[in-house]
Protein backbone atom coordinates (compact mmCIF):
# COMPACT_ATOMS: atom_id res chain seq x y z
CA UNK A 1 0.00 0.00 0.00
CA UNK A 2 1.94 3.39 -1.04
CA UNK A 3 2.07 5.70 1.73
CA UNK A 4 3.39 9.15 0.31
CA UNK A 5 4.07 12.07 2.64
CA UNK A 6 1.85 14.76 1.02
CA UNK A 7 3.03 18.38 2.57
CA UNK A 8 6.93 17.46 3.59
CA UNK A 9 8.36 18.85 0.17
CA UNK A 10 6.89 22.59 0.06
CA UNK A 11 7.11 22.33 -3.50
CA UNK A 12 4.54 19.68 -3.75
CA UNK A 13 2.60 20.93 -1.11
CA UNK A 14 2.17 24.22 -3.02
CA UNK A 15 1.27 22.06 -6.45
CA UNK A 16 -1.04 20.27 -4.10
CA UNK A 17 -2.83 22.75 -3.01
CA UNK A 18 -3.22 24.95 -7.09
CA UNK A 19 -4.66 21.62 -7.94
CA UNK A 20 -7.31 20.82 -5.34
CA UNK A 21 -8.52 24.54 -6.12
CA UNK A 22 -8.49 23.71 -9.71
CA UNK A 23 -10.37 20.75 -9.04
CA UNK A 24 -12.83 22.33 -7.03
CA UNK A 25 -13.56 24.77 -10.07
CA UNK A 26 -14.34 21.69 -12.27
CA UNK A 27 -16.57 20.74 -9.43
CA UNK A 28 -18.51 24.32 -9.58
CA UNK A 29 -18.51 24.78 -13.13
CA UNK A 30 -19.96 21.20 -13.81
CA UNK A 31 -16.80 20.42 -16.02
CA UNK A 32 -15.41 17.52 -13.89
CA UNK A 33 -12.90 15.63 -16.43
CA UNK A 34 -13.19 12.33 -15.79
CA UNK A 35 -11.87 10.21 -12.80
CA UNK A 36 -9.42 8.31 -15.59
CA UNK A 37 -8.68 8.80 -19.00
CA UNK A 38 -6.45 5.99 -20.72
CA UNK A 39 -5.25 6.47 -24.36
CA UNK A 40 -3.49 4.70 -26.24
CA UNK A 41 -1.83 2.67 -23.05
CA UNK A 42 1.26 0.05 -23.68
CA UNK A 43 3.16 -2.09 -21.72
CA UNK A 44 5.82 -4.36 -22.86
CA UNK A 45 7.35 -6.58 -20.40
CA UNK A 46 10.50 -8.91 -21.86
CA UNK A 47 11.83 -11.90 -20.22
CA UNK A 48 15.16 -12.83 -20.13
CA UNK A 49 14.59 -16.55 -21.10
CA UNK A 50 16.83 -19.55 -21.60
CA UNK A 51 19.93 -19.17 -22.82
CA UNK A 52 20.26 -20.22 -26.41
CA UNK A 53 23.63 -21.15 -27.05
CA UNK A 54 27.13 -21.32 -24.93
CA UNK A 55 28.19 -17.29 -24.03
CA UNK A 56 26.09 -15.72 -27.23
CA UNK A 57 22.89 -15.90 -27.41
CA UNK A 58 19.73 -15.56 -24.98
CA UNK A 59 16.34 -15.74 -26.23
CA UNK A 60 14.18 -12.89 -25.12
CA UNK A 61 10.53 -13.05 -24.97
CA UNK A 62 7.99 -9.88 -24.85
CA UNK A 63 4.90 -10.12 -23.44
CA UNK A 64 2.64 -7.08 -24.75
CA UNK A 65 0.55 -6.84 -21.75
CA UNK A 66 -1.09 -3.47 -22.27
CA UNK A 67 -1.44 -3.18 -26.31
CA UNK A 68 -2.96 0.70 -26.87
CA UNK A 69 -5.81 0.05 -24.40
CA UNK A 70 -8.23 3.20 -24.53
CA UNK A 71 -10.78 4.22 -21.15
CA UNK A 72 -12.38 6.71 -19.57
CA UNK A 73 -13.63 6.14 -16.30
CA UNK A 74 -16.38 8.56 -15.39
CA UNK A 75 -16.38 10.33 -11.66
CA UNK A 76 -18.31 9.09 -9.32
CA UNK A 77 -20.20 5.40 -8.74
CA UNK A 78 -18.38 1.66 -9.49
CA UNK A 79 -16.85 0.87 -12.53
CA UNK A 80 -15.79 -2.57 -13.15
CA UNK A 81 -12.71 -3.47 -14.65
CA UNK A 82 -13.55 -6.88 -15.80
CA UNK A 83 -11.27 -9.49 -17.66
CA UNK A 84 -9.81 -13.06 -17.55
CA UNK A 85 -6.35 -13.79 -15.56
CA UNK A 86 -3.35 -12.04 -18.04
CA UNK A 87 -5.63 -9.81 -19.49
CA UNK A 88 -3.85 -6.94 -18.45
CA UNK A 89 -5.60 -5.20 -15.28
CA UNK A 90 -2.63 -5.66 -12.92
CA UNK A 91 -0.27 -3.57 -15.01
CA UNK A 92 -2.74 -0.90 -16.17
CA UNK A 93 -3.31 -0.18 -12.63
CA UNK A 94 -0.08 0.11 -11.99
CA UNK A 95 0.66 1.91 -14.47
CA UNK A 96 -1.56 4.51 -13.56
CA UNK A 97 -0.23 4.78 -10.17
CA UNK A 98 3.21 5.16 -11.37
CA UNK A 99 4.17 1.67 -10.31
CA UNK A 100 5.70 0.50 -14.02
CA UNK A 101 6.60 2.42 -16.62
CA UNK A 102 3.84 2.16 -19.57
CA UNK A 103 6.00 1.92 -22.88
CA UNK A 104 3.67 3.92 -24.30
CA UNK A 105 0.56 6.11 -24.82
CA UNK A 106 -0.76 8.61 -22.00
CA UNK A 107 -2.91 8.30 -18.64
CA UNK A 108 -4.90 10.67 -16.51
CA UNK A 109 -5.97 10.31 -12.89
CA UNK A 110 -8.34 13.28 -11.31
CA UNK A 111 -7.17 15.67 -14.58
CA UNK A 112 -3.67 15.21 -14.12
CA UNK A 113 -1.07 13.26 -16.42
CA UNK A 114 0.00 10.48 -14.47
CA UNK A 115 3.12 9.33 -13.68
CA UNK A 116 4.57 13.15 -13.74
CA UNK A 117 1.90 14.66 -11.62
CA UNK A 118 0.76 11.51 -10.02
CA UNK A 119 1.94 13.16 -6.19
CA UNK A 120 -0.48 16.15 -6.77
CA UNK A 121 -3.17 13.66 -6.13
CA UNK A 122 -1.88 10.76 -4.44
CA UNK A 123 -3.67 11.86 -1.17
CA UNK A 124 -6.95 11.95 -2.95
CA UNK A 125 -6.36 7.97 -4.03
CA UNK A 126 -6.30 5.23 -1.82
CA UNK A 127 -5.44 1.89 -3.85
CA UNK A 128 -4.96 -1.75 -2.88
CA UNK A 129 -2.44 -3.55 -5.19
CA UNK A 130 -1.11 -7.34 -4.93
CA UNK A 131 -1.27 -8.06 -0.75
CA UNK A 132 -1.32 -5.55 1.13
CA UNK A 133 1.95 -4.34 3.25
CA UNK A 134 1.00 -4.89 7.30
CA UNK A 135 2.49 -5.71 10.21
CA UNK A 136 1.74 -9.05 11.12
CA UNK A 137 2.90 -8.39 14.89
CA UNK A 138 0.32 -5.66 14.85
CA UNK A 139 -2.90 -5.38 15.94
CA UNK A 140 -5.31 -4.42 13.09
CA UNK A 141 -5.68 -1.19 14.87
CA UNK A 142 -1.96 -0.72 15.99
CA UNK A 143 -1.40 -0.99 11.87
CA UNK A 144 -4.27 1.37 10.92
CA UNK A 145 -3.14 4.28 14.05
CA UNK A 146 0.36 3.40 12.20
CA UNK A 147 -0.61 4.79 8.60
CA UNK A 148 -3.07 7.64 10.27
CA UNK A 149 0.03 9.15 12.12
CA UNK A 150 1.88 9.50 9.15
CA UNK A 151 -0.83 11.43 7.26
CA UNK A 152 -2.12 13.07 10.76
CA UNK A 153 -4.86 11.85 10.91
CA UNK A 154 -6.85 10.86 14.39
CA UNK A 155 -7.69 8.47 16.72
CA UNK A 156 -11.57 8.55 15.81
CA UNK A 157 -11.14 8.80 11.96
CA UNK A 158 -9.23 4.99 12.90
CA UNK A 159 -12.48 3.61 14.70
CA UNK A 160 -14.67 4.92 11.93
CA UNK A 161 -12.78 3.21 9.43
CA UNK A 162 -12.85 0.19 11.20
CA UNK A 163 -16.39 -0.01 11.72
CA UNK A 164 -16.90 0.39 8.40
CA UNK A 165 -15.53 -2.48 7.12
CA UNK A 166 -16.66 -4.93 10.18
CA UNK A 167 -13.42 -4.93 12.11
CA UNK A 168 -14.11 -2.90 14.96
CA UNK A 169 -14.48 -6.65 17.26
CA UNK A 170 -11.33 -7.90 16.40
CA UNK A 171 -9.28 -4.53 15.43
CA UNK A 172 -7.23 -5.76 18.65
CA UNK A 173 -6.49 -9.22 17.30
CA UNK A 174 -3.25 -9.35 15.91
CA UNK A 175 -3.17 -9.11 12.11
CA UNK A 176 -1.26 -12.63 12.07
CA UNK A 177 -4.06 -14.19 13.35
CA UNK A 178 -6.41 -12.66 10.74
CA UNK A 179 -8.10 -14.27 7.72
CA UNK A 180 -7.19 -13.33 4.36
CA UNK A 181 -10.75 -11.39 4.33
CA UNK A 182 -10.25 -9.93 7.16
CA UNK A 183 -6.95 -8.80 5.66
CA UNK A 184 -8.33 -7.28 3.00
CA UNK A 185 -10.77 -5.59 5.51
CA UNK A 186 -8.12 -3.95 6.99
CA UNK A 187 -6.72 -2.78 3.54
CA UNK A 188 -9.84 -1.04 2.62
CA UNK A 189 -10.15 0.46 5.98
CA UNK A 190 -6.38 1.55 5.50
CA UNK A 191 -7.79 2.78 2.18
CA UNK A 192 -10.72 4.91 3.53
CA UNK A 193 -8.93 6.67 6.61
CA UNK A 194 -7.50 9.00 3.40
CA UNK A 195 -10.80 9.73 2.82
CA UNK A 196 -10.13 9.36 -0.99
CA UNK A 197 -12.12 10.86 -4.17
CA UNK A 198 -10.61 7.76 -6.12
CA UNK A 199 -10.58 3.96 -4.65
CA UNK A 200 -8.47 1.66 -6.91
CA UNK A 201 -9.10 -1.75 -6.18
CA UNK A 202 -6.99 -4.86 -7.65
CA UNK A 203 -9.10 -7.76 -7.65
CA UNK A 204 -10.21 -7.02 -3.36
CA UNK A 205 -12.35 -10.46 -3.48
CA UNK A 206 -9.75 -12.66 -4.13
CA UNK A 207 -9.95 -15.18 -1.58
CA UNK A 208 -12.50 -14.07 -0.39
CA UNK A 209 -15.77 -16.50 1.00
CA UNK A 210 -19.46 -15.90 -0.07
CA UNK A 211 -20.02 -13.73 2.85
CA UNK A 212 -17.08 -11.69 2.53
CA UNK A 213 -17.31 -11.07 -0.90
CA UNK A 214 -21.01 -9.99 -0.30
CA UNK A 215 -19.51 -7.24 2.54
CA UNK A 216 -17.07 -6.35 0.41
CA UNK A 217 -19.60 -5.27 -2.54
CA UNK A 218 -21.77 -3.68 -0.42
CA UNK A 219 -18.97 -1.46 1.11
CA UNK A 220 -17.90 -0.79 -2.45
CA UNK A 221 -21.54 0.43 -3.75
CA UNK A 222 -21.76 2.36 -0.46
CA UNK A 223 -18.40 4.58 -1.71
CA UNK A 224 -19.52 5.06 -5.09
CA UNK A 225 -22.99 6.25 -3.80
CA UNK A 226 -21.16 9.22 -2.03
CA UNK A 227 -19.88 10.55 -5.06
CA UNK A 228 -16.39 8.46 -4.75
CA UNK A 229 -14.69 6.76 -7.95
CA UNK A 230 -14.26 3.12 -7.04
CA UNK A 231 -12.31 1.15 -10.02
CA UNK A 232 -12.36 -2.00 -9.05
CA UNK A 233 -10.71 -5.15 -11.12
CA UNK A 234 -12.22 -8.86 -11.66
CA UNK A 235 -11.84 -11.67 -13.08
CA UNK A 236 -15.29 -13.00 -12.25
CA UNK A 237 -17.86 -10.96 -13.62
CA UNK A 238 -20.28 -12.14 -10.60
CA UNK A 239 -18.46 -10.50 -8.10
CA UNK A 240 -18.95 -6.73 -9.37
CA UNK A 241 -22.06 -7.02 -11.67
CA UNK A 242 -24.90 -6.11 -9.74
CA UNK A 243 -22.86 -3.45 -7.86
CA UNK A 244 -21.19 -1.31 -11.38
CA UNK A 245 -22.34 1.78 -12.78
CA UNK A 246 -20.49 1.17 -15.55
CA UNK A 247 -17.94 -1.91 -17.15
CA UNK A 248 -15.06 -2.18 -19.42
CA UNK A 249 -13.88 -5.30 -20.51
CA UNK A 250 -10.38 -6.34 -21.42
CA UNK A 251 -9.17 -9.44 -23.82
CA UNK A 252 -5.54 -9.56 -24.50
CA UNK A 253 -4.87 -5.93 -22.98
CA UNK A 254 -7.36 -4.59 -25.25
CA UNK A 255 -10.76 -2.95 -23.70
CA UNK A 256 -13.69 -5.51 -26.30
CA UNK A 257 -16.45 -3.43 -24.71
CA UNK A 258 -17.01 -0.13 -22.38
CA UNK A 259 -19.65 1.36 -21.03
CA UNK A 260 -23.22 1.14 -18.47
CA UNK A 261 -24.34 -2.36 -18.45
CA UNK A 262 -27.26 -2.20 -20.86
CA UNK A 263 -24.67 -0.52 -23.07
CA UNK A 264 -22.25 -2.91 -23.06
CA UNK A 265 -25.25 -5.43 -23.81
CA UNK A 266 -26.72 -3.16 -26.47
CA UNK A 267 -23.57 -3.11 -28.26
CA UNK A 268 -23.40 -6.73 -28.50
CA UNK A 269 -26.88 -7.03 -29.98
CA UNK A 270 -25.51 -8.28 -33.01
CA UNK A 271 -25.61 -11.82 -31.67
CA UNK A 272 -29.25 -11.94 -31.16
CA UNK A 273 -31.58 -15.00 -31.80
CA UNK A 274 -35.10 -16.00 -31.47
CA UNK A 275 -35.82 -19.49 -30.26
CA UNK A 276 -38.64 -21.39 -31.91
CA UNK A 277 -40.35 -24.53 -30.18
CA UNK A 278 -42.65 -26.54 -32.64
CA UNK A 279 -42.74 -30.33 -32.99
CA UNK A 280 -40.93 -31.44 -35.40
CA UNK A 281 -37.36 -29.32 -35.54
CA UNK A 282 -36.04 -31.24 -38.28
CA UNK A 283 -38.07 -30.15 -40.89
CA UNK A 284 -38.09 -26.86 -39.38
CA UNK A 285 -34.85 -26.14 -39.41
CA UNK A 286 -34.70 -27.31 -43.22
CA UNK A 287 -37.43 -25.19 -43.92
CA UNK A 288 -35.96 -21.87 -42.40
CA UNK A 289 -32.32 -22.85 -43.50
CA UNK A 290 -33.61 -22.86 -47.50
CA UNK A 291 -34.98 -19.23 -46.67
CA UNK A 292 -30.98 -18.72 -45.87
CA UNK A 293 -31.56 -17.82 -42.04
CA UNK A 294 -28.49 -19.38 -39.62
CA UNK A 295 -30.39 -22.02 -37.40
CA UNK A 296 -29.57 -24.26 -35.12
CA UNK A 297 -31.11 -27.10 -32.79
CA UNK A 298 -30.55 -26.07 -29.13
CA UNK A 299 -32.15 -27.52 -25.89
CA UNK A 300 -35.27 -28.50 -27.80
CA UNK A 301 -35.96 -25.61 -29.71
CA UNK A 302 -34.59 -23.87 -33.19
CA UNK A 303 -32.45 -20.81 -32.52
CA UNK A 304 -32.93 -18.90 -35.27
CA UNK A 305 -30.04 -16.09 -36.00
CA UNK A 306 -32.61 -12.94 -36.04
CA UNK A 307 -34.24 -10.51 -34.39
CA UNK A 308 -37.55 -10.27 -32.56
CA UNK A 309 -38.81 -8.17 -35.76
CA UNK A 310 -38.71 -11.14 -38.04
CA UNK A 311 -40.81 -13.51 -35.53
CA UNK A 312 -44.08 -13.07 -37.55
CA UNK A 313 -41.91 -14.11 -40.66
CA UNK A 314 -40.52 -16.84 -39.19
CA UNK A 315 -44.10 -18.07 -38.01
CA UNK A 316 -45.44 -17.54 -41.82
CA UNK A 317 -42.60 -19.38 -43.30
CA UNK A 318 -42.93 -22.55 -41.20
CA UNK A 319 -47.01 -22.21 -41.12
CA UNK A 320 -46.60 -22.76 -45.17
CA UNK A 321 -45.29 -25.67 -44.19
CA UNK A 322 -48.01 -26.93 -41.82
CA UNK A 323 -45.60 -26.32 -39.12
CA UNK A 324 -47.83 -25.22 -36.08
CA UNK A 325 -44.99 -23.02 -33.38
CA UNK A 326 -45.47 -24.10 -29.54
CA UNK A 327 -43.51 -21.31 -28.56
CA UNK A 328 -41.22 -18.31 -29.42
CA UNK A 329 -39.19 -15.98 -27.67
CA UNK A 330 -36.05 -13.87 -27.99
CA UNK A 331 -32.79 -15.18 -26.93
CA UNK A 332 -31.63 -14.01 -23.38
CA UNK A 333 -27.95 -13.35 -23.00
CA UNK A 334 -26.59 -12.42 -19.55
CA UNK A 335 -23.94 -10.13 -19.31
CA UNK A 336 -22.12 -13.07 -17.81
CA UNK A 337 -22.59 -15.42 -21.20
CA UNK A 338 -21.19 -12.00 -23.15
CA UNK A 339 -18.43 -11.71 -20.92
CA UNK A 340 -17.36 -15.00 -21.76
CA UNK A 341 -18.20 -14.84 -25.27
CA UNK A 342 -15.86 -11.54 -25.73
CA UNK A 343 -13.31 -12.57 -23.63
CA UNK A 344 -12.96 -16.64 -25.26
CA UNK A 345 -9.65 -18.22 -26.10
CA UNK A 346 -7.80 -15.08 -24.41
CA UNK A 347 -6.04 -16.91 -21.43
CA UNK A 348 -2.97 -15.20 -20.89
CA UNK A 349 -1.49 -13.05 -23.57
CA UNK A 350 1.43 -15.21 -23.29
CA UNK A 351 -0.38 -17.52 -25.14
CA UNK A 352 -1.99 -15.11 -28.12
CA UNK A 353 -0.42 -13.60 -31.11
CA UNK A 354 0.11 -10.42 -29.36
CA UNK A 355 3.01 -11.71 -27.85
CA UNK A 356 6.09 -11.31 -29.73
CA UNK A 357 8.99 -13.78 -29.45
CA UNK A 358 12.65 -12.93 -30.56
CA UNK A 359 15.76 -13.57 -30.04
CA UNK A 360 18.25 -10.93 -29.50
CA UNK A 361 22.11 -11.08 -29.15
CA UNK A 362 23.27 -11.15 -25.91
CA UNK A 363 26.74 -9.17 -25.16
CA UNK A 364 28.86 -12.64 -23.87
CA UNK A 365 29.92 -9.95 -20.62
CA UNK A 366 26.94 -8.90 -19.43
CA UNK A 367 26.54 -10.76 -15.87
CA UNK A 368 22.93 -9.64 -15.57
CA UNK A 369 21.72 -11.27 -18.55
CA UNK A 370 22.69 -14.55 -17.15
CA UNK A 371 19.95 -14.88 -14.71
CA UNK A 372 17.33 -17.39 -16.51
CA UNK A 373 14.68 -15.76 -14.67
CA UNK A 374 15.30 -11.79 -14.90
CA UNK A 375 12.90 -9.57 -16.07
CA UNK A 376 13.52 -6.36 -17.47
CA UNK A 377 10.82 -3.80 -18.45
CA UNK A 378 11.64 -2.25 -21.70
CA UNK A 379 10.57 0.83 -23.37
CA UNK A 380 10.52 -0.05 -27.01
N1 LIG B 1 6.58 -8.30 -14.27
C1 LIG B 1 6.20 -8.98 -15.35
N2 LIG B 1 7.10 -9.48 -16.20
C2 LIG B 1 6.74 -10.13 -17.32
N3 LIG B 1 5.46 -10.32 -17.71
C3 LIG B 1 4.51 -9.83 -16.92
C4 LIG B 1 4.81 -9.13 -15.71
N4 LIG B 1 3.65 -8.76 -15.13
C5 LIG B 1 2.67 -9.21 -15.93
N5 LIG B 1 3.17 -9.85 -17.00
C6 LIG B 1 2.41 -10.44 -18.11
O1 LIG B 1 1.55 -9.46 -18.64
C7 LIG B 1 0.30 -10.01 -18.96
C8 LIG B 1 -0.78 -9.25 -18.23
O2 LIG B 1 -0.64 -9.51 -16.86
P1 LIG B 1 -1.52 -8.78 -15.75
O3 LIG B 1 -1.50 -7.32 -15.98
O4 LIG B 1 -1.04 -9.27 -14.42
O5 LIG B 1 -2.99 -9.35 -16.05
P2 LIG B 1 -4.25 -9.49 -15.10
O6 LIG B 1 -4.04 -8.60 -13.93
O7 LIG B 1 -5.39 -9.09 -15.98
O8 LIG B 1 -4.32 -10.92 -14.72
C9 LIG B 1 0.37 -11.47 -18.58
O9 LIG B 1 0.65 -12.20 -19.73
C10 LIG B 1 1.51 -11.55 -17.61
O10 LIG B 1 2.13 -12.79 -17.68
MG1 LIG C 1 -4.11 -9.13 -11.90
Amino acid sequence: MPVTRVGVDARLFVETRIADRVWREYRMEGTMPPAIEIEGLRKTYRQFGRRLGRHTRQETRRTVAVDGLDLSVPEGGVFGFLGPNGSGKTTTIRCLLGLVRATGGSAAVLGVEVPEHLPERISRIGAIVESPALFQTMSGRENLRLLAAIDGIGAKQVDDALERVGLADRSRDLVKKYSLGMRQRLALAAVLLKDPALVILDEPANGLDPAGMRQVRTLLRSLGDEGRTVFVSSHVLSELEQICDSVAILRRGRCVAHGTVPEVMASAAGGTAMLVGLDDLSTGQAVLQRAALTVERQNGYLRVEVGTDSAARITEMLAAERLWITEMRAEERSLEDLFLELTDDSGTVDSSETTHFQTTQAETTQAQTTDAKATQEVAS
